[in-house]
Formats: structure tokens, sequence, C-alpha cells
């Protein structure tokens, strides 16, 4: 899905990019953006990106000390911010011979791009329904389209609903419902937007004491959702409890195995419970679904997650998943015993959250509301919703 528009010329594409820095093209990636940003937050393809960080200012200051630190002979690709100062850095490396692209719209662009991927199926599934996993690699952020025959629901949509709506008629399917796994801390739900666009139901649970101001149609702990028509293809959605990340926090079992576990469970570690400033009976409570909720799930139920903390989780199958059987034995915070260890161990493990998450739930909450400009400057970053300290990794 290529939704950035085409890129100017001398320059490239976010997706364009990341498609050749996954092959291991040899590039270089020169960010030109502050120290401060760039040790925040960087570009990362699924094989080692070679990457030098040379301030936007150096070029002011010094143009040709500046050009001299960079590698002759191979093609540099310039970031910045929103895609501006690295027009102008790559044009100035352009003149001077080097061969130098611009990266459109820079990390914003980064932060924004949605991947869809397949999510393979077992014989026997494959034409009765269909998962895309639609990968927002800049945040970690996944969300999910399920598809049995004209039908779809979209689960965990980011803000931009076009991008979905555009996938959506690409499938050629009408969406049916819309649901949230919690109240995201990291990101605006896109979630109400494109429910009241499409004239759908909308679910996301906040938690008994927790003010929700947003048009949600309730669903049962074990409702199901049917999906498709009849002759073979169609697909049960059921609705499992998970509290602990969030009060609400839901998951999605779709035909019975492929769980779309929210902020419960990642791939590497497990959602952190303190983002309502109550790490200790959030952490209780995720220690229970864990233990008996998710423990009783088969070892052969594919984990499907909202986030993941780097490339080096994304799947040989381009698939950010983990079967439950192995992350039984490698996930360390599903290996703890009790619930006093498991509560000390979120209280060690979580780190302070950005500062913008509390503005992100209340806008999620329908609380308050932001501008798309605010909303897209508390968004810049990868996503730090795992309670392990390894987000940045
Ligand atoms: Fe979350």
């Amino acid at each position: 899905m290529e939704t950035e528009g085409s890129p100017a010329v001398g320059a490239v594409g976010i997706g364009e990019l990341l498609k050749r820095a996954d092959g291991g093209e040899p590039l270089v990636l020169l960010d030109v953006r502050n120290d401060e940003d760039f040790e925040r937050w960087k570009l990362e393809g699924r094989k080692p990106l070679e990457t030098i960080h040379v301030p936007y200012f150096d070029f002011l200051e010094d143009e040709e000390g500046a050009a001299s630190r960079l590698p002759r002979g191979r093609e540099i690709v310039v970031v910045c911010a929103t895609g501006d100062s690295s027009a102008m850095v790559s044009e100035l490396l352009s003149e001077k011979g080097l061969p130098a692209k611009n990266v459109s719209g820079g990390m914003a662009a980064y932060g924004a791009h949605l991947e869809p991927v397949a999510v393979p199926l077992a014989r026997g599934e494959t034409g009765r329904f269909e998962i895309w996993q639609l990968n927002r690699r800049g945040k970690g952020c996944l969300s999910y389209v399920v598809r049995a025959g004209d039908e779809a629901i979209v689960v965990d949509p980011s803000r931009d609903v076009a991008r979905y709506e555009a996938f959506l008629d690409e499938l050629g399917v009408r969406l049916v419902q819309v649901l949230d796994t919690h109240v995201h801390a990291d990101h605006v739900s896109g979630g109400p937007e494109l429910a009241k666009k499409r004239g759908v139901p909308y679910f996301v649970a906040a938690g008994e004491d927790i003010e929700l101001r947003k048009d949600v149609t309730p669903l049962a702990d074990r409702a199901e959702i049917r999906l498709g028509g009849g002759g073979g293809v169609g697909v049960q959605v059921q609705a499992v409890k998970t509290p602990g990340h969030t009060p609400g926090s839901t998951s999605y079992l779709v035909g019975g195995k492929y769980l779309f576990s929210g902020d419960t469970l990642f791939i590497k570690s497990v959602g952190r419970p303190d983002l309502g400033g109550q790490v200790v009976p959030w952490g209780r409570s995720l220690f229970h679904t864990l233990k008996e909720r998710i423990a009783s799930l088969p070892d052969d139920t594919v984990v499907l997650p909202a986030h993941y903390a780097d490339a080096s989780e994304i799947g040989p199958d381009g698939v950010v998943s983990g079967r439950l059987g192995d992350l039984r034995a490698s996930v360390p915070e599903l290996q703890i015993a009790t619930e006093e260890a498991f509560v000390e161990a979120m209280r060690r493990e979580v780190s302070e959250p950005p500062a913008a998450y509390a503005d992100i739930i209340r806008v999620n909450l329908g609380t308050t509301e932001a501008s798309p400009e605010k909303i897209a400057e508390w968004e810049l970053g990868k996503n730090e919703c795992a309670a392990k300290g390894r987000r940045h990794s």
C-alpha cells in the first residue's frame, strides 16, 4: 500500500526505502536531525542499515566539512523530521557529485507508513478467511483486518482512517465492525472515526471506573462476531476479556486459533500495567489474565500482538507473531510463578512513560480533543508499551 504519494525527483518514498533497506541494499542513511531527536528515534530496516548522523546545522556552518564525513561511491538517502531540511542537504550533496536522495516526508512519513502483510494460515483455513497484519513500522504498531467472503473487521486501526478505507476497498470488502483491544496510550485510535464513517459498530472497553465518552456498542466476555457468509466461507471472532495492561483490555480470538492479544502479551514480553498510575492492582490483574485466561489456550494458538519493540521481531514471513507454546518458554514474565513476584517484576521493569501518553489516553477516552498537528507531535517516536526496558534497542 503505497500511500505517501509519488516522491519528487531526487527523492524516495518511505515504502520504497524500507523495501530496499529490508532487501539489504548497500544504502547509507544520512540523518540530519538534531542529536536529541536522533537518539530518541531512528529509522530501521529489517537488515542492518548503515546510518550516519550529521545534524543539518553542521551543513549550514561548514558545508565542506560536513560533506567530507560521508562515504564516496555509495547511494546516500537523507532523512530529517519532515523532509524539508533533508531535501536541501540532498540537493547540496548532489551538486557536489554525491549520489543523494531525499526521504519524502521524513520521519513523520516513517511514523505514519502502514504495510499490510498476509498472516499465513493453515490448510483448511485458507479460502475460508484472511488475516492481514498492518504494520506501522516507524512506531512498532500493529493493526489487523480480518476478511471472510465480502465482510471484514478492523482491529486497532491508527488514526489515518483513509488508509484503512483504501485497503478495504482494495480487498473489495464491506466493513462490518471496528474493534480496539484497549484504550491506547501511544497512538490515537482511528476506530471511532472509521466506524462512524462506515456506519458500523465500534467497541472498546476502558474499565469500570474510567470515564469513556465514545460511542461504543458493548461486547460481553466470550461474545462472538460471525464474519462471512455460508458455503464454507466464514470465521468466528470471539472477544476474550484480558484485563491488566488496562482494566478494559480485550483480546480477540479468530477461528479459535489466532489471538489478537493487544498489549496483554507481546512476542518478547508483556504489556506494561502502570499507565494508569496503578501498577500494583493492574499488575495483579495482568498476572491472573496471563496465568488463567492466556494459559488455558492451546500451545498452537498464534499470538498476534498490537505492538513490537524492534524489527528483529518481524519474522521471515514478514509477520510479527508467536506460537503460544514457544512464548510460554521464552517470555520471561510468563514464567513468574507468584502474583507477588510478578508485581515486583512489573514495578522494576517499567520506566517513566512518555509525557504525551496521558494526553493520548484522554483523546482516546473522548474526554479531550486535540488538533491533528498536536497529535502528530505526541505520536512521534516508537511505542513504549512493553513492560521491559528494551524498547529503544
Ligand atoms: Fe497499550
